[in-house]
This record gives structure tokens, C-alpha cells and sequence, in this order.
């Protein structure tokens, strides 16, 4: 059985994973309506992903014999200054994300749940890749100064990236 404080950190966690989502799936909006198609499939892949982890915590909460409270979700932004701000915005994101599982992992040693330290480590290493792969494309962004013929290749290849559930891979 989850500890009270577990319980309502996992909650707040999933409406946050919840978040992520409906943001991702916003900038994914905001890119296909500027002509850049293949942005706004990395952001659809982005949202579907956001939405495993979401359902991993739920799924989580669930077999550990907790109830899980479905919260409304707060306003997401709608548009941006530019490629460069969207990923800017993507990647201080994925950081609050990054320190709201660090949280969690603090509660769960601090409480001596075992089982959700070891159910978190997944979601440890997933935010070290999502901080990497973000930071890679800004990076390849600012080099290119979010213009020109760079755009239009880079968004060729951010076409090519396709949805893999990683959550449901053996752990
Ligand atoms: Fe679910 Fe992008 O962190």
C-alpha cells in the first residue's frame, strides 16, 4: 500500500506527465500550422510519449492498491516566437519534469517505499535521454539560427521519427 505523501505525489505526477502531453501536443499544432510538418510529427511523438508515461504512473498508482484522482489539466501556451522558443521552452520543461521525478524520488526514500525507487529509476534515465534529445536539436537549431534551407532539411528528418512504447519494454 502507497504512504499518504506517495500517493498524492504520484497523483500530482501523472496530471504533470498529463501536461507534458497536451503541451507537446500544442506545439505540434503550432508547427504544422507554420509549414513545418516534420516538427510537428516530432512534437505528435513527443505528446504520444508523454501520454505512456502518464498511463505508467497511473498504471503504477493502481497495482500498489492506490486511487488515482484525474485532475483538470491547466491551460497550455498555444504559440511561440519561433522554432528556437519552442524548443527552448521544451527543454525548461523536460527540467521542471527532471526535478519533479527527483521529488519523487526523494519521498519514496524518505518514506522507505523500495518498490516506487525502483519503479522510478525507469523514469530517472527516460529524463536524461529527453534532456539530451532536446538539447541535441536546440543545439543543431542555434547553429542554423532557426532559418533558411537548415529548417527545412532538419524538418525532413524530424519526419522520419516515428512512436515506440517504450513504458511496456522489459524493465
Ligand atoms: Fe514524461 Fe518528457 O517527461
Amino acid at each position: 500500500m502507497l504512504k499518504e505523501k506517495m500517493l498524492k505525489a504520484l497523483n500530482e505526477q501523472i496530471n504533470a506527465e498529463q501536461y507534458s502531453a497536451l503541451l507537446y501536443l500544442s506545439m505540434s499544432a503550432y508547427f504544422n500550422d507554420m509549414g513545418l510538418p516534420g516538427f510537428g510529427n516530432w512534437m505528435y511523438v513527443q505528446y504520444q510519449e508523454e501520454l505512456t508515461h502518464a498511463n505508467k504512473f497511473f498504471n503504477y498508482v493502481i497495482e500498489r492498491g492506490g486511487k488515482v484522482e484525474v485532475k483538470a489539466i491547466k491551460q497550455m501556451p498555444t504559440s511561440w516566437e519561433g522554432v528556437i522558443e519552442v524548443f527552448e521552452k521544451t527543454l525548461e520543461h523536460e527540467q521542471l519534469v527532471t526535478s519533479l521525478i527527483n521529488e519523487l524520488v526523494d519521498i519514496a526514500i524518505a518514506e522507505k517505499d523500495h518498490a516506487s525507487q525502483s519503479f522510478l529509476r525507469w523514469f530517472v534515465d527516460e529524463q536524461v535521454e529527453e534532456e539530451a534529445n532536446v538539447t541535441e536539436i536546440l543545439d543543431t537549431l542555434k547553429l542554423i539560427n532557426g532559418q533558411g534551407n537548415g529548417i527545412f532539411m532538419l524538418d525532413r528528418e524530424m519526419r522520419t521519427r516515428v512512436f515506440v512504447d517504450t513504458t511496456t519494454a522489459a524493465e
